[in-house]
């Protein structure tokens, strides 16, 4: 039985799409070390994060608990692809992927270098007119910033968990 949900977000969309899910689910949420303090080994739980260079951030940190699914939080666009790269280099299973965004004023340091590492990439392919629509979207997301939670897109996740439970709301 599914105990809880454990969080990590750096900027603030994987936080809301967490505590959209416990809102509708009822399950206590817990940030890492929340849970440390609250959880047992071995507690099944969902865990919602963040993609950084295609790994799903704090995944070992979880090491100790079972986890029955991730709700990914990501800048990429959905794709059969990209789910199978996630399920690779992350070496998990029940993947749940959803649109985040980019807040530049939430980034460290570090991460602003890379972001403007990864922007300029993106730059020098635009201006060579090289980008396709979707890469075009990118660059543009990335370079102004931008902010796509869709809570609905939840909403098979909340289904299965009500199914699995037999949730009656
Ligand atoms: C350094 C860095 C690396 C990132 N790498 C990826 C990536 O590989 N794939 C992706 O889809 N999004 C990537 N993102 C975008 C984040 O996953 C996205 O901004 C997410 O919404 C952050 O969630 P948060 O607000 O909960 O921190 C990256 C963001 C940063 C800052």
């Amino acid at each position: 039985m599914i105990k809880a949900i454990i969080y990590n977000s750096n900027t603030g969309f994987t936080k809301q799409y967490a505590y959209h899910f416990a809102l509708n689910t009822g399950l206590p949420i817990y940030n890492i070390k929340e849970a440390k303090k609250k959880l047992n080994k071995d507690d099944e739980v969902i865990y919602f994060s963040w993609i950084n260079a295609n790994k799903i951030t704090k995944l070992k940190k979880l090491k100790n608990y079972n986890i029955a699914y991730i709700g990914v939080v990501g800048m990429s666009f959905y794709s059969e692809e990209l789910i199978e790269s996630l399920k690779k280099d992350n070496n998990i299973n029940n993947i749940y992927y959803l649109q985040g965004g980019i807040r530049w004023r939430y980034l460290n340091t570090f991460q602003r270098i890379i972001m403007k590492i990864v922007l300029s990439g993106y730059e020098k392919k635009h201006k060579k007119g090289l980008l396709n629509p979707e890469e075009e979207m990118i660059y543009e997301r990335i370079n102004l910033g931008y902010e796509n939670v869709d809570l609905n897109s939840l909403n098979h996740l909340i289904e299965w968990y009500k199914d699995l439970n037999n949730f009656v709301s």
